[in-house]
């Protein structure tokens, strides 16, 4: 039995599964013998000839924004080009397509054990997710973020949401504790609510180079709860975004993660591990130039080596940990697909309560994420490359956006900092008040500003978990580079959110 038995909610641990089309199990008669080829007048699946759908046909880029790269007679693989220094020799770039594959097709019927077929894909599923997609996550999870134990499994969910709600499911009863960063993705806290339980704000540190969670505060939280909340029971997890946390963009060192992983175990509680963004791993903001730099680039060894921070999951022995993934910032968020890499005994609990909310995930986003994996990308390593495209695409709207930040009179005049996130697609701009005021208030007036210079940023402290628990260290906004048209629309809207700070300070923070 693992440690993670005892923390299962006992809502989660009375499910029990069956189906009505399960034949009898107990009690053979004396003498039964079960034929070798029974033929299925049970089950209310329609056969795959009544698909309307013989294939598919997906038509797919080697590199984000290659079609808008193309019309300025660029791609990324040229580009990289263009930065190398190697005295006219000539380079391979690290990141070709694998298979340069323009249009891959999915059949009706496949015998390739790796892809799955429109008959398969289309039809009525068990719950975990198909197996090629499942096997995909087992063995992705091997290369990235290998668990320091060996009875954890994967299953297959609607996105990161999904298997949010299925954790907090998994661990909390009515009155049971859950501590979460103080800002935080805050739609987890209907998720909390939901299942009754009761979310405690711990302390962030916001500032450059810190690494979030206080650590201190933390420990003095846990070895003094019973005094600090004498009516509340003690923590039964931990719910962190712990590389490139939203909002703050910050992320934990894993000598960080150590630490809060021994209070776990010394406090014996749970970390569910949410992680949309941790691939996203990026390098220190540098000046961006029009040309991506071959330097900047990365061969799948080194960016697991010395850039991806590693998952809470590699130093857990005993299976505390809840690793929650998602293929909406990697692949596309219109698909609702993710997977949960946990204890099997979490992944079972998850799995009898998908059996009665969601089901199987969508067979047709499992089949077009599966297949373009591994038709198009081959796999692990492919897939992997794609992401340091994205990677480097991302980077390179960071430096365009800060840079525009860093040009700024507000940012000379030292009214605003900015922290550099080493993952993910959120910038925190702290606005430096002076000392005394109050923050709220003018940060309400602030937002007013940016509405009137034409720029949509969002108020940390809308993502409080107690905002008045968070009244004090909520003088910044959550920036991203992510849904930007262009490098000049990243440009503009820096300007105009440095221009609306500088003429509120002018002005006396007064509107
Ligand atoms: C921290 C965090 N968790 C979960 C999600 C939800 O992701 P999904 O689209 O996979 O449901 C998001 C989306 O923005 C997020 O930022």
């Amino acid at each position: 039995m693992s440690e993670i038995t005892n923390l299962i909610s006992k809502r989660a641990a009375a499910r029990t599964t069956s189906h009505f089309t399960t034949g009898p199990t107990d009690g053979a008669p004396v003498g039964f013998k079960a034929h070798p080829n029974p033929l299925p007048l049970h089950w209310g699946m329609p056969n795959n000839g009544f698909f309307p759908i013989d294939s598919i046909d997906l038509n797919l880029v080697d590199y984000p924004f290659q079609k808008s790269l193309q019309l300025t007679n660029n791609s990324l693989e040229n580009l990289s080009l263009t930065g190398s220094s190697n005295g006219g020799q000539s380079v391979t770039p690290p990141l070709q397509p694998t298979k340069n594959l323009k249009t891959i097709r999915i059949e009706r019927h496949t015998t390739d054990p790796d892809l799955i077929d429109i008959a398969t894909g289309l039809q009525y599923a068990n719950v975990e997710g198909l197996k090629p997609l499942l096997n995909f996550t087992r063995d992705f999870i091997n290369r990235t973020h290998k668990p320091g134990y060996d009875d954890w499994e994967t299953i297959i969910t609607n996105g990161a949401g999904d298997g949010l709600n299925k954790a907090a499911d998994a661990l909390l009863d009515p009155e049971d504790v859950i501590l979460i960063e103080e800002f935080t993705f805050t739609p987890f806290l209907q998720n909390v609510k939901n299942a009754g339980g009761i979310p405690v704000p711990v302390k962030l540190t916001i500032k450059s180079g810190s690494q979030g969670l206080d650590l201190e505060y933390l420990t003095d939280l846990l070895e003094n709860w019973s005094t600090i909340h004498p009516d509340k029971k003690k923590p039964k997890a931990l719910y962190t975004i712990a590389t490139g946390q939203n909002p703050t963009g910050l992320t934990q060192t894993v000598e960080f993660r150590k630490k809060v992983y021994e209070l776990a175990d010394k406090y014996d509680f749970a970390i569910i591990e949410d992680d949309p963004y941790g691939y996203l791993a990026l390098p220190p903001y540098q000046t961006p130039s029009s040309t991506i730099k071959l330097d900047t680039f990365l061969t799948v060894d080194e960016y697991l080596k010395d850039h991806l921070v590693p998952s809470y999951l590699e130093i857990d022995t005993k299976g505390r940990v809840i690793r929650i993934e998602t293929f909406s910032k990697l692949f596309a968020p219109g698909l609702r697909l993710g997977f949960i890499v946990a204890h099997k005994e979490v992944i079972k609990a998850v799995s009898n309560y998908s059996a009665i909310v969601t089901r199987t995930s969508s067979g047709t986003s499992q089949l077009i994420v599966n297949n373009v994996i591994q038709q198009k990308f081959g796999g692990v390593d492919g897939w992997l490359q794609w992401i340091l495209k994205m990677r480097i695409t991302y980077a390179h709207r960071r430096d365009v956006l800060l840079n525009s930040i860093y040009k700024s009179e507000a940012y000379k005049k030292k009214f605003i900092e900015v922290i550099d996130p080493k993952a993910g697609m959120f910038v925190a701009l702290i606005v430096n008040f002076p000392e005394g005021t109050d923050f709220l208030a003018k940060l309400k007036l602030l937002v007013w500003k940016f509405a009137e210079y034409g720029v949509g940023v969002v108020p940390g402290i809308n993502m409080a978990v107690d905002k008045k628990f968070s009244a004090e260290h909520a003088n910044f906004f959550r920036l991203t580079y992510a849904p930007a048209n262009s490098d000049d629309e990243l440009i503009e809207g820096g300007k105009r959110l440095t221009d609306a700070i500088n003429d509120f300070f002018e002005k006396g923070l007064e509107f």
